[in-house]
């Protein structure tokens, strides 16, 4: 986790390295620090708390130099406190190191340290860096050689290999005030390339305003950046060349707009998620009734996806590793890729399927699903099942892996064969909102894509059918603005009746069994109440127990396989007294519940796409309601990129 900046270059570095730490603020927001250099040396501050802190403290005392390196942390080894903040800095004071990941073997190296007689000052992984490359150096210079940045690099090459884990650092050196070296394993670190300046990030958002020509570090590699241009070694220390790519759109900007929150402004842009993706992917009627007449089109005449045929053929199996809220998409797909594909489908905890995977079956497709395409557990997951595969000499096992992702250009972009992007945009809000539309619609267009090629007659489902749900969603970015607009209105009203609630039950079942699981995350990550999701008929083997007046019951019942068993658990806890809250149509049949949010009756395959918006609303309101910092919920950050 945690997100680092870096500079070099003629300006002054301190208020880019702000700049930059602000738009990564949502990888980690406990503690912050820079430190930069001079000719009168190194220049460190650091401050406990938000990232406002630390300005403070840089407005007072000032940073001054034309090369620094930032860190806003997601606090791993060490508690929160200004003393755990990075940067991290040798005995002398000289340098300074900021760090993105873990170093998994710090104990020992710390003790091996301690033995020599080096004082830690924190409790982090991190600062036996500046102490190694410091005794490192230390060699180098007892051997001869002249302070230098290439002196610098020698150091950090030869540190690197004593390191286990993953990690994405940065260093500067009071000795070499013209030079900044940088290096990442398993973690991510693009570098900027301005006009005789450099900016290195762990993400694009803080490049934005600088450059759009970035250079993605490949894993294990390090470079030496100096105002006059980057020297990149790979691991084995060989010189690298390689060409830059061009951040594309406005992907980059981060903007609230007039919105209170960004998660408000990113549940509002949904219809417009919604309305690019089907632009992108389901094609004009004319189009479809052309490739239909043209026999086996090479693309799907429905659902036009950017993957080669290649993926689609042959799956017997499909196995989706994801965390957070992406796995609840996942679980949405996999219903879908099941009942609407006829393909088994499997969801995984990313964190779980690592360290216990199944066993290897032929003809799998694996997919990763993240929205950041850098959480550790699910690419570490995938790479795993890519390496088992690859020790399989039959083809049938060959790995086959595909990533759904709003960030290509991520780590999972370049471990997986294909990317199906979701196109979102940039999302800010740590809760994930307009991704996780994303996702779930990127896997309505796979299971149809799938479906369409298998002859679309599962469960009594045949190609008429299929148009019909295309022809539904198609009306997607429609239905969207009118429910975020309505429910945006309906939730905050709603809102104050959770003042003092304490615990919330979802219940859903069927394909609305996730939505369930989503509005509690949701609920909880950000109004830090407790909540459960639960399928429907669970409810009275357990949670049950916890029903009373206090206990609202939010319920999803929409009209299809499961609605009156839905309407009939919900009946269930309105006799343990509990407040019941219905995600459902305007009827009849729904005015069981106290309070109705309702949503349009759409074919029951198509309804989490709805079902969501009031989940996403009800707990931004009462997150705000409580004066909470809905966009950056304490202890969280939006991507993981430790295990
Ligand atoms: C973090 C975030 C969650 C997110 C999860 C997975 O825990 O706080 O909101 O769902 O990571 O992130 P990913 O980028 O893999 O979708």
């Amino acid at each position: 986790m945690c997100g680092i900046v870096a500079l070099i270059g003629s300006r002054e570095a301190a208020p880019q390295l702000l700049e930059g730490l602000r738009q990564l603020e949502y990888r980690g927001y406990d503690s912050a620090g820079i430190a930069t250099i001079d000719a009168a040396g190194l220049h460190c501050l650091r401050a406990e708390g938000k990232l406002v802190n630390l300005t403070v403290r840089f407005e007072a005392q000032g940073a001054p130099g034309h090369c620094g390196i930032g860190h806003t942390r997601w606090a791993t080894h060490g508690k929160p406190e200004e003393r755990n903040a990075h940067p991290h800095l040798d005995g002398s004071g000289e340098l300074a190191v900021v760090q993105n990941g873990i170093i998994e073997n710090h104990r020992s190296l710390r003790e091996e340290l301690q033995a020599t007689g080096v004082m830690f000052r924190s409790d982090t992984d991190t600062e036996v860096i500046p102490h190694l490359l410091a005794r490192q150096l230390q060699l180098l210079q007892q051997g001869g050689r002249v302070a230098s940045g290439s002196l610098l690099l020698q150091a950090v090459q030869e540190v690197l290999p004593l390191l286990q884990g993953a990690y994405a650092l940065a260093v500067v050196w009071a000795q070499a005030p013209g030079a900044l070296v940088v290096a990442r394993r398993a973690a991510p670190l693009l570098i900027g390339l301005g006009e005789g300046e450099f900016l290195c990030a762990s993400d694009t958002p803080a490049l934005a305003g600088f450059t759009r020509t970035i250079l993605p570090m490949e894993d294990g590699e390090v470079a030496l950046l100096t105002p006059l241009g980057i020297e990149l070694y790979d691991a084995a220390g060989e010189r690298v060349q390689r060409t830059p790519s061009l951040l594309s759109g406005t992907e980059h900007v981060a903007d609230k707009r007039s919105f209170r929150h960004f998660m408000l402004k990113e549940i509002h842009e949904q219809p417009e998620t919604a309305a690019l993706w089907v632009a992108r992917h389901l094609p004009e009627l004319g189009n479809q009734a052309g490739s239909q007449a043209g026999g086996s089109a090479p693309s799907s005449p429905m659902v036009a996806l950017p993957l080669d045929d290649a993926l689609f053929e042959g799956v017997e199996r499909i196995q989706l590793l994801a965390c957070g809220t992406s796995r609840h998409a996942a679980q949405v797909g996999a219903y879908l890729l099941e009942q609407l594909a006829g393909i088994p489908t499997d969801v995984f905890y990313a964190s779980e399927f690592r360290y216990a995977p199944p066993p290897l079956g032929p003809h799998t497709l694996t997919i990763g699903v993240t929205q950041s395409g850098e959480t550790a557990d699910t690419l570490a997951a995938l790479a795993m099942e890519q390496a088992r595969r690859r020790l399989v000499a039959d083809p049938a096992y060959a790995p086959r892996l595909l990533g759904i992702t709003n960030r290509p250009e991520s780590s999972l972009g370049r471990l997986v064969d294909q990317v199906l992007d979701i196109g979102a945009g940039i999302e800010v809000g740590v809760a994930a909102t307009k991704t996780f539309l994303g996702q779930l619609l990127a896997f309505y267009g796979l299971a149809l894509a799938f479906a369409e090629r298998r002859g679309g007659s599962v469960n009594g489902r045949g190609p008429e059918q299929l148009r019909a749900l295309v022809a539904q969603l198609r009306s997607l970015p429609g239905l969207l603005r009118q429910l975020v607009d309505d429910h945006d209105q309906r939730c905050e009203a709603l809102a104050h009746r959770f003042a003092e609630t304490q615990d919330v039950i979802f219940l859903g079942r069927g394909i609305n069994y996730p939505i369930a699981l989503e509005g509690a995350l949701k609920l909880k990550e950000i109004s830090y109440i407790h909540a459960e999701g639960y399928p429907a008929g669970e409810m009275k083997h357990g949670p049950i127990a916890l029903l009373d007046a206090q206990v609202p019951v939010v319920s999803i019942a929409v009209p299809g396989t499961v609605f009156e068993k839905v309407l009939s658990n919900a009946q269930e806890a309105k006799a343990r007294d509990a407040q019941l809250i219905g995600v459902a149509p305007e009827g009849p049949d729904t005015d069981i519940f106290d309070v109705l949010l309702p949503v349009p009756a759409v074919d029951e395959l198509l309804s989490p796409l709805l079902t969501v918006i009031p989940m996403q609303l009800l707990s931004y309101h009462i997150a705000a309601h409580r004066g909470l910092d809905v966009d950056q919920p304490r202890n969280l950050a939006k991507s993981v990129t430790v295990e």
